[in-house]
């Protein structure tokens, strides 16, 4: 056995994102807060499986939940009653979920979400926001960046009510596609009506409005965004938190919408080996039973207000100038702008100041997302590491200000 990392990998990785100094190749364990690296180093993780784990690794929830799962049936092509448990559960937490269909990745319910609202509406542009992330489906829905092989399709800025408005008057938009929340372009939050009037907009131009809650469902709060917010979409797209770090997404919406369109009873098709997996399904049946019984949410958002008020204090006293934006418990930072209301990619920002953060915080022994396009996300767990992370995040901000 070859033990050159990456070896037998093409181009040596699995995904487009770039491993940056100081941070582990590969690791081999978790808990709590804490990841542990191949060569036994220990890392604080603020990146938590892209935000899909609310209670920190290896917790105990989840390991029980699989193994019992793993107990009863592992898989099968027969549905097990979980599939009825756990549509039920998103019927009840989140408003548009009148009806459920399972899949496994966020990229497969994006793709089944567009589809449908093609199929339903006989239009077949999408349009959606700049820099928003919908999955690596071979159709427009992703320029975050790192997409250079499609077509980006329609985009208006996040936030921009003026040029949505424009756009949905064409009525040539099947749906508006969107992240409620923007975690893919920093950590943007919606202005304070926006959301209602992207609302009122789509329902004026008979355009359809797709939440893609595959960040913000379970993260924001056990009902998403669409509960934050008060907004109710006609579709959404959920999958990172449902099942706690298990492959499983969702595709959501109105009962209408959603009644004998799919094949064989109507022309939208949607399949998939491992859609709604048995393991996955057990697993996230008791994971919505607990965010709804022991909710992590205030807890986690405290952690991220300390942790964005102390970047914004230290950036200050150390003459950086840089802009943190926060939502619940997402926050990203970006240097060089004094705010990304649009998301960093419409603004000049600094990216060598943030590669620098990056690898200070890595080499201080924190991790964090490696893109200033993605958020950090914050767990209770991470109480008990706070000092750590506040040291780190000083000690960073120290290099990127002598930089
Ligand atoms: C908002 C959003 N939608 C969809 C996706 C695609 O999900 P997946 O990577 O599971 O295909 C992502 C992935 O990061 C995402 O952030």
């Amino acid at each position: 056995m070859r033990n050159d990392l990456g070896a037998f990998l093409a181009d040596g990785v699995n995904s487009p994102i770039p491993t940056p100094p100081n941070f582990p190749r590969r690791v081999i364990s978790g808990r709590g807060p804490w990841l542990i690296d191949n060569n036994g180093r220990s890392y604080i993780d603020l990146w938590m499986g892209f935000g899909a784990l609310l209670y920190g690794h290896s917790d105990a929830l989840i390991a029980n939940a699989v193994r019992e799962g793993l107990e009863h049936l592992h898989f099968s092509s027969i549905p097990t009653p979980l599939i009825d448990r756990v549509s039920q559960q998103l019927h009840e937490n989140y408003t548009c979920a009148e009806r459920v269909r399972f899949a496994t990745t966020g990229s497969d319910a994006t793709m089944l979400a567009a589809r449908l609202a093609r199929h339903v509406t006989g239009r077949s542009r999408i349009l959606r926001v700049h820099g928003g992330y919908h999955g690596g489906n071979e159709f427009p829905l992703s320029d975050g960046g790192l997409v250079k092989s499609v077509d980006v399709g329609d985009c208006v800025l996040f936030n921009d009510l003026a040029t949505l408005g424009a756009a949905l008057a064409t009525r040539e938009f099947a749906a508006f596609m969107v992240e409620p929340v923007l975690a893919n372009n920093g950590c943007v939050p919606p202005h304070p009506t926006y959301l209602q009037q992207a609302r009122a907009l789509c329902s004026e131009n008979d355009t359809l409005l797709i939440f893609d809650e595959v960040v913000t469902g379970f993260r924001l709060s056990a009902g998403g965004a669409q509960s934050k917010f008060g907004v109710t979409p006609d579709l959404c797209t959920l999958s990172k938190a449902i099942a706690g770090g298990l492959p499983l997404s969702a595709l959501c919406g109105r009962a209408d919408l959603m009644t004998d369109v799919f094949f064989p009873r109507g022309p939208v098709f949607h399949a998939g080996t491992f859609a709604g997996h048995p393991l996955a399904l057990h697993v996230a049946s008791a994971h919505i039973d607990r965010l709804n019984s022991d909710p992590p949410y205030d807890a986690a958002s405290n952690l991220a207000r300390i942790m964005g008020s102390h970047m914004d204090a230290e950036m200050r006293r150390l003459g950086i100038k840089g802009a943190v934006q926060r939502e619940g418990s997402m926050l990203s930072v970006a240097f060089g702008v004094s705010a990304f209301q649009y998301g960093v990619l419409a603004t000049n920002f600094d990216t060598r100041r943030f590669d620098i953060f990056v690898a200070e915080m890595a080499m201080a022994g924190c991790l964090m997302p490696p893109l200033p396009t993605e958020t950090i996300f914050m767990c209770p767990a991470h109480a008990a590491v706070m000092d750590q992370i506040l040291l780190a995040t000083t000690t960073a901000l120290t290099a990127v200000s002598r930089a």
